[in-house]
């Protein structure tokens, strides 16, 4: 068995979930993997507050120390934003270190390139937490909608404003107050101006049109509204008519082209979408063959967002032990070739 060391750049909520979870369930994810996993290192702005960690994990300001230490093979960058986290995880990929990352801003910008960076320097980037918080929709796209036409992706991909419009509609909530709410709860993020103006939504529709369809599109290019301008009033007024307020998110195959946008909607409080309530989020995905299939949980949170970046983690750790002993199908092929019936 090998000890897989693992860098974590970023201790806040989701940070602290992913090492409380390595700590805590160790022995199952070593059955998963067949390997120990720890977490070496902790990128932090202030050490003096992570104390109650610090007998277990190293703590640093200092991002060379994990850059360049060899021990570790796995950096999880989780501080958000697209700078410095584009310039590290640049920087660590050409150090042939496996990333996992939740950073959806930075995978919607730039993951097309540091995926081809990633496969050049024959490293893993895994994202699975970019997406829906607790929901495996990534893999699941890639895994299972292999041989289906994808029709449509759409769903509701913000934990911050379906908490605000569910606090509104069931609460009367005004939207000042259910954001404070969604605020204090951790579902928002630091700034919550792209929560609130669909562009967090947005960067995750960008995500998942890359999957489900191949295509790059830019944020700019989408169609993005927000929730900031709905009244307590609206969404009562679309109640009365049998209608619930959701911020949905679409991406449609439309004349060979792709339609993506993010608008308030008002969903039928018959369709599974509108009793999608809180922190929540729900994918739906159409396949051609398979028609509609759902996809609910939380979408926003700290074990939640963990337990994908653990997903992404234990499945980097398998596909490095396959890659260092040689014992990958591609090794296989390359070295035995087929059997010569002269021989
Ligand atoms: N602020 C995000 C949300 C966090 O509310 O969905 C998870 O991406």
């Amino acid at each position: 068995m090998r000890e897989i060391k693992v860098g974590l750049l970023g201790l806040g909520t989701v940070g602290s979930g992913v090492l409380k979870m390595i700590q805590e369930n160790g022995d199952k994810i070593t059955n998963v993997t067949g390997q120990r996993i720890t977490v070496k290192t902790a990128l932090v702005r202030n050490p003096a507050k992570h104390e109650a960690v610090a007998d277990s994990v190293t703590l640093t300001t200092d991002f060379a120390e994990i850059l360049n230490d060899e021990e570790i093979d796995i950096a999880v960058e989780l501080l958000g934003g697209l700078h410095p986290a584009e310039e590290y995880i640049t920087a660590l990929l050409k150090q042939h270190k496996h990333v996992v990352t939740a950073n959806k801003d930075l995978i919607a910008a730039v993951g097309p390139r540091l995926a081809q960076l990633a496969h050049d320097n024959h490293c893993d980037l895994m994202y699975e937490a970019s997406v829906a918080g607790g929901i495996p929709i990534l893999r699941t796209i890639a895994n299972s909608f292999s041989a289906d036409q994808i029709l449509e992706v759409k769903g509701i991909v913000n934990g911050t404003t379906n908490y605000i419009l569910t606090q509104m509609a069931k609460q009367g909530l005004d939207y000042d107050t259910a954001l404070k709410q969604a605020q204090e709860l951790g579902f928002a993020e630091a700034d919550p101006t792209n929560d609130v103006k669909g562009k967090d939504a947005a960067f995750k529709m960008v995500i998942l049109s890359h999957f489900a369809f191949g295509t790059e599109v830019a944020v700019d290019e989408l169609e993005i509204v927000g929730i900031d301008q709905l009244t307590k009033e609206d969404v009562a007024q679309a109640s009365k008519l049998g209608y619930v307020v959701k911020l949905v998110g679409l991406a449609k195959v439309v004349n060979h082209g792709l339609f993506v946008e993010v608008a308030p909607t008002l969903v039928n409080q018959s369709h599974p979408l509108a009793s999608i309530n809180n922190e929540n989020n729900a994918v739906m995905v159409t396949g051609q063959a398979v028609g509609d299939t759902l996809f609910y949980g939380p979408g926003a949170g700290g074990l939640p967002t963990a337990n994908s970046v653990l997903s992404d983690i234990t499945s980097t750790t398998k596909n490095l032990v396959l890659k260092t002993t040689g014992n990958s199908f591609n090794n296989f092929a390359q070295e035995l070739g087929p059997a010569d019936p002269k021989a």
